[in-house]
């Protein structure tokens, strides 16, 4: 029998779903019931009927699944699959500044651990960040912890302003300016799609900005033949489901996310069969922290 009949047999014992991200590998999405950005997938967790839900992802995701759905049970292929960002602040920074600014709203990145949601007043994914500031009534933005993402949103912004903390995804400021020129260079008829998570100096050169999912439906729905992708190449397995004659370059050498990578076939049966890798959110964290995401599954609306 095949690893894939495995699954789907235990998913039905186990009543599982498996949700995934667009960067982990082509085999693990194509055995996902959802694929999606990371907003997508934390609303499908609130939506979900079965009592298992199995995360191919990155620690925050399953963690934010949790957090939204404590009666569930949500397990992680490999628990070691962690997004450095998501500790890239502090609850220090973020009390400190709430002295200084006593109207301050903190806007936290869903690419963050549950203690610094605890201290935010909003969530926000890369596909909703700039709605839902917009919408906020606070005048001062402390912006965590992805630096890049802030400034996107804030030159959207003008008219708030913004605190920036100094975090950043290792994969994404990888990807540096000489790149892009020498890319647009080989390809000069590409035109160029980006993750928000990238640096200013990268974006400016960008002819589209967005979620993976924007990314994805941006190259699909293009009339161009040839794309240079800012982004982890996770997102060309869906592309090449909906739009197979595109070509689609990377700018560098292994433009992956190390973490997603980390999930694998084998991890998930192991953990729908012997049910290993659970992950528990500590009551009172959980309630602190599932109040922010709330928060965007609303303001997102
Ligand atoms: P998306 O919300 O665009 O899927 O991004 C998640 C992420 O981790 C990007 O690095
Ligand atoms: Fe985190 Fe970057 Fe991986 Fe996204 S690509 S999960 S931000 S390390």
């Amino acid at each position: 029998m095949s690893i894939t009949t495995d699954i789907e047999r235990l998913k039905k014992e186990k009543d599982a779903v498996i949700l995934a991200h667009y960067y982990v590998d082509e085999d693990v999405q194509a055995i996902a019931d959802y694929i999606g950005d990371s907003f997508y997938l934390s609303k499908v967790a609130t939506k979900v009927k079965k009592k298992t839900i199995v995360f191919a992802g990155v620690e925050f995701m399953g963690e934010s699944a949790k957090i939204l759905n404590p009666d569930k049970r949500v397990f992680m292929p490999d628990i070691n699959a962690d997004c450095p960002m998501a500790h890239m602040a502090t609850k220090e920074e973020i009390l400190n500044m709430r002295e200084k600014y006593p109207d301050l709203a903190v806007v936290c990145y869903i690419n963050s651990t549950a203690e610094l949601k605890k201290y935010s007043d909003v969530c926000v994914t890369s596909s909703n960040a700039v709605k839902i500031v917009k919408n906020l009534p606070n005048k001062n933005i402390f912006f965590i912890p992805d630096r890049n993402l802030g400034h996107f949103v804030a030159k959207q912004c003008p008219d708030k302003n913004f605190i920036f903390n100094n975090g950043c995804c290792p994969r994404h400021v990888a990807i540096t300016e000489d790149l892009v020129i020498k890319a647009k260079e080989l390809h000069p008829n590409a035109k160029f799609a980006a993750h928000p998570e990238c640096t200013e100096d990268v974006l400016k050169y960008a002819d589209y900005i967005g979620s993976t999912s924007g990314i994805i439906d941006y190259v699909v729905n293009t009339d161009a033949e040839e794309f240079i992708i800012g982004t982890v190449d996770g997102v060309f397995a869906e592309i090449r489901k909906n739009a197979p004659e595109k070509k689609l370059y990377t700018l560098k050498d292994e433009q992956i996310c190390v973490n997603m990578k980390k999930v694998t076939l084998e991890k998930i049966l192991d953990v729908l069969e012997n049910e290993t890798n659970e992950i528990f959110v500590d009551k009172e964290l959980a309630e602190y922290a599932m109040k922010p995401l709330n928060k965007m599954l609303e303001l997102a609306k």
